[in-house]
């Protein structure tokens, strides 16, 4: 029988400790920095940040962070429903 993963972890206060990941939907994955972020050939970018955008799309300049090209990604009706 498999154990369930802990997924929060409060202080004494009540407060959540863990740190927030945010997906946004067609774009880049925010992540709460300072960030030092790992690929697999072992290059390291940092960040220190307050939020770091870190890309999903694979088509940033700065990959492995968001510099929007994920935007030229939307077709322009999904563009209309989430720019305002
Ligand atoms: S997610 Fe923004 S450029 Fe890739």
């Amino acid at each position: 029988m498999s154990k369930a993963p802990k997924i929060t972890q409060l202080t004494a206060d009540g407060e959540c400790e863990a740190r927030v990941v945010r997906q946004v939907r067609g774009g880049p994955t925010l992540v709460e920095g300072p960030v030092r972020i790992v690929e697999d050939d072992g290059a390291e970018t940092v960040s220190d940040r307050f939020v770091v955008a870190v890309c999903r799309c694979h088509r940033s300049a700065l990959y492995p962070l968001c510099d929007t090209s994920h935007r030229a990604l939307r077709t322009p009706k999904a563009a209309a429903r989430t720019d305002t």
